[in-house]
């Protein structure tokens, strides 16, 4: 049996730190408001020279050198992004040539927001299993703060920027033990991002996130409850056997009742949103590499990974780490 294994993670910052105190400055907030309700205390901003591309090639680069392999074992590229550096060339083949190694798979997934990430794991997953390719770099890059409406003040609070990279590689020892991907279209309006060329529109606002946060809440903690229960069922696992929550990171209340879901205590869950707030399809593997960096995950823990986002569209991997 061959499995993907995770065989190194990264992860890139911008140095710029807007803080919620820098927020009380420029909308009616406050960083009470801003605790109490979503637990960020600050976020990463990129400087102008940075994008996903950039930001994705720093990750990439620390992943690979953690998985001890060079670019040309690289078979395949997937980024995920909603802020790509354009609609195309993708923001991955702007990435390969960037690391010299053309001829490999590459392209973006742009429209599954926050789920991204786990979109593109499952899809990596699928070619190593099936033996098609041997190692694959997946990676969420977000430069949101091109995407936030500055003066309003119920999304600017929530987002930052930044990217997160994983590397895997077929392996015989368990990895990626199961991956489950939903979408609803249903809900296309509770949080979208209007620009692109379906028909005109006021592209003022178009250039924004549109969010009814309180409706996404209740639908996320719906939703990742039932993802939570299909994973285990999936592979015949309790609770128990769970050792690490790796959520994307939305809001501290939404996290912290996927925990008590899994009867989790808080120090099993990888949390970054206090210093990274939202950073959309990078918020998995940023939490992921610095859980692992600072030594709290360990090789042969138990991870449970999970993301939702604009579709709406959620997914979840459970992985042998
Ligand atoms: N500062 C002060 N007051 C605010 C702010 C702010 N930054 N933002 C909103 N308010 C006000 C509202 O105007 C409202 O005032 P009113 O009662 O006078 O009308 C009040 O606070 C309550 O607003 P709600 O939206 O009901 O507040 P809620 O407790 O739901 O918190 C939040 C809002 C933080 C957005 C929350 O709903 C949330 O986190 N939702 C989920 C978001 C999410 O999961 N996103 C993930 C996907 S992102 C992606 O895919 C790109």
């Amino acid at each position: 049996m061959t499995y993907a294994h995770i065989l190194g993670t990264g992860s890139y910052l911008p140095e710029k730190i807007l803080t919620n105190f820098d927020l009380e400055k420029m909308v009616e907030t406050t960083n009470d408001w801003i605790v109490e309700r979503t637990g960020i205390h600050k976020r990463h901003i990129a400087a102008a020279h940075e994008t996903a591309l950039t930001m994705a090639e720093q990750a990439a680069r620390q992943a690979m050198a953690a998985a001890n392999i060079t670019p040309a074992d690289i078979d395949l590229i997937i980024i995920a992004t909603t802020t790509p550096e354009k609609m195309f060339p993708s923001t991955a083949c702007l990435l390969q040539q960037k690391l010299g190694i053309s001829g490999c798979a590459a392209f973006d997934l742009n429209s599954t927001a926050c789920a991204g990430f786990m979109y593109g794991l499952s899809i990596a997953d699928q070619f190593i299993r099936n033996k098609t390719m041997k190692h694959a770099l997946v990676i969420g890059s977000e430069v949101m703060s091109r995407v936030v409406d500055w003066n309003d003040r119920t999304t600017c609070v929530l987002f930052g920027d930044g990217a997160g990279a994983v590397v895997l590689g077929a392996s015989d020892k368990p990895g990626i033990l199961s991956t489950h991907l939903h979408a609803d279209g249903n809900y296309k309006d509770v949080l979208s991002l209007n620009v692109g060329l379906g028909k005109p529109m006021d592209v003022e606002q178009a250039l924004f996130i549109q969010m009814t946060g309180n409706q996404l809440f209740k639908l996320a903690v719906n939703i990742l409850g039932d993802l939570f229960d299909e994973t285990l069922t999936a592979n015949r696992l309790e609770k128990s056997a769970v050792d690490w929550l790796v959520p994307h990171q939305a809001n501290i209340r939404i996290i912290l009742a996927m925990a008590k879901k899994l009867n989790l205590p808080l120090e099993r869950v990888a949390i970054t949103l206090e210093e990274q707030g939202n950073t959309s399809s990078a918020s998995i593997p940023l939490a992921l590499d610095k859980a692992v960096r600072d030594g709290r995950i360990k090789r042969g823990d138990m991870l449970l990974l999970e993301g939702f986002g604009g579709g709406l569209a959620w997914g979840s991997a459970l992985i042998q780490y």
